[in-house]
């Protein structure tokens, strides 16, 4: 082995009481001198038991830890907070921030010459990254894996596109209270992510395209023993990375994020991508202007048939041949030359992988779609942007015209939407405010409004719906998000009055609010911002530091990298 960074050893082999008190209080744990002497490799763990998504990382870590050994290196597990979807309110991404922040600081200030990141539930997976991009030590991540796909009288059932599916049929009357519950006894059959293309699946299939991840981690299940080796080879390979000092600076470059959101629009992934990706390449000092997923959308061709805008789920996939299958279909669109965390190219990673069901992964040639699902809108109703994943969004919709049904807030929504006296037509566009970073806050997963039950009884199950949140990676239908700026800060949004004529074209990739410029003038000068969601604690910062959605809502004083530099060591 090469002469490993010397955090851990300037640590270890300090001068005088330092040195003693490092050796003597790592001794306790029962570690001896040889132990030591190795690279030290921290093993960041999100296990939680509030977090079902990583509830079985303490299994993982082991294995990663076995590897470390194996290799030469000296393996110690820390916590970082965990953030899952399910549990954790008013919504996960107002915290991902504050677990960014966590892992970096646990990275820069622990003697740790390279670290394995342990992650899986939807923004678990970009903290982790942001806050390692940040440190700048070696670092490989492993995820969980995706659940196994539930099973219902002969139907596959996907967490949680068919518990909305489900939800929304409970409410339109057409299956039974008994039918609802049995559906919910049979979804989740295993530890795991949600097993749709939805965030998490999205995300921990991207970090095989940036580089960061080894070949498999985006779609081994989560209780296939292949996950246990893939997690045992990640820590095997953190220690050569250690000895060949590669750290996230050199594979997180403006090529890594191209090869990701080519990935992200050939496999139909999630649209928190196009705010976690930005937040990361913020990280990495990459400049990714939404303009780029736009450009990449166009010409990336949707080669994998994953719900929920397709008919397969993450198992399927793995048996299909996994994420390394779809990107040796991808090369001729990829950098194939990006370096990643095995040591070898993107290219070299994949040259042996093989699609082996063209259902789930079809070839270049014949693609299920010519372009991406995903798309970048603009206009005067989102200046700076906005998003639909229009490959779950119904043809009829996108390009389509309507008056303004507008909600305020969530709260707001909750009340009215299902109010049989609402007036409101399947040719309404149904409007949220204050649904984005600040306004509510924490832009949480609200973006994809109900449709209003009295439709949903007629029959309509989509909608033109615009809002500035997010919605999760599971949800589908015409639904326009991440409008900026937002309306909590005045942007255009925060405009919009019921009858107003909203356009939606997702061809000319328009989103166009038909009220004269003076009118909206005049609704601007009249207009005064809701009051502050907090008054003090994380929510205060974040109200304050947060970045608006084509920034990735990252905090404007983390963006960019501090590599950890030596472990600081007061003189006594
Ligand atoms: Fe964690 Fe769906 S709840 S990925």
């Amino acid at each position: 082995m090469s002469d490993f960074p010397s955090r851990s050893q300037d640590f270890f082999n300090a001068d005088g009481i330092s040195g003693l008190t490092h050796r003597a209080f790592t001794t306790s744990m029962g570690f001896d001198s040889d132990d030591m002497a190795r690279p030290l490799i921290g093993i960041c763990n999100t296990f939680s038991e509030l977090n079902h998504c990583n509830s079985h990382l303490r299994t993982i870590s082991e294995a990663v830890k076995r590897g470390v050994w194996q290799a030469g290196g000296f393996p110690l597990e820390f916590p970082t907070i965990s953030l899952g979807e399910i549990h954790l309110s008013p919504t996960s991404m107002l915290c991902r921030n504050l677990a960014a922040m966590d892992t970096e600081e646990m990275i820069r200030g622990n003697p740790i010459d390279g670290v394995v990141l342990l992650t899986n539930c939807d923004k678990t997976t970009p903290a982790a990254l942001m806050g390692a991009a940040s440190a700048d030590l070696p670092a490989i991540m492993v995820s969980g894996g995706p659940m196994l796909s539930g099973h219902y009288r002969g139907e596959i059932l996907g967490a949680c596109t068919d518990c909305r599916r489900y939800t929304v049929e409970y409410q339109a009357g057409t299956i039974s209270a008994e039918t609802y519950r049995e559906v919910e006894a049979n979804l989740v059959r295993s530890a795991g992510h949600c097993m749709v293309m939805g965030t998490a699946s999205t995300m921990n299939s991207l970090m095989e395209a940036l580089g960061m991840a080894l070949p498999g981690n985006g779609a081994i299940p989560a209780a296939d023993s292949r996950r246990i080796r893939l997690a045992q080879a990640a820590g095997r390979q953190i220690v050569q990375l250690v000895a060949r000092e590669i750290r996230p600076s050199q594979i997180l470059t403006a090529e890594a994020f191209d090869n990701a959101i080519t990935l992200l629009n050939a496999v139909g992934g999630s649209t928190n991508a196009i705010v976690h990706l930005p937040a990361i390449a913020g990280r990495a000092g990459v400049d990714l202007p939404l303009s780029r997923f736009d450009e990449i959308s166009r010409r990336s061709p949707l080669i994998a048939n994953m719900r929920p805008s397709g008919e397969y789920q993450m198992e399927d996939l793995f048996y299909a041949g996994g994420i390394p299958a779809v990107l040796k279909q991808l090369l001729p669109l990829l950098h194939g030359d990006a370096l990643t965390v095995t040591g070898r190219t993107l290219a070299e990673n994949v040259a042996d992988a093989e699609a082996s069901n063209s259902d789930v992964i079809r070839s270049l040639d014949d693609p299920l779609a010519g372009e991406g699902g995903l798309s970048i809108l603009r206009g005067n109703l989102a200046p700076d942007g906005a998003v639909i994943k229009h490959a779950a969004a119904s043809p009829a919709l996108c390009q389509h015209r309507g008056p303004a049904l507008v909600f305020k807030d969530i709260h707001d929504l909750k009340a009215r939407v299902d109010d049989p006296a609402l007036e409101v037509t399947p040719d309404h566009v149904l409007v949220l405010q204050n649904g984005g970073p600040i306004g509510g806050p924490g832009m949480p997963e609200i973006g994809n409004l109900p449709i209003p039950q009295k439709l949903l009884k007629q029959g309509v199950r989509d909608m033109v719906r615009i809002s500035d949140a997010r919605m999760s990676g599971t949800s589908y239908g015409t639904i326009v998000l991440h409008v900026a700026p937002e309306a909590a800060i005045g942007g255009p949004l925060a405009l919009v009055r019921d009858g107003d004529e909203i356009e939606l074209n997702v061809a000319e990739r328009r989103l166009q609010l038909h009220v004269s410029e003076a009118e909206l003038a005049e609704r601007r000068a009249a207009w005064s911002a809701p009051p502050p969601a907090y008054q003090r604690g994380y929510g205060q910062l974040y109200l304050r530091s947060v970045n608006q959605a084509p920034l990735g809502c990252d905090f404007d004083f983390l963006r960019g990298r501090d590599p950890a530099g030596a472990v600081w060591q007061p003189k006594f």
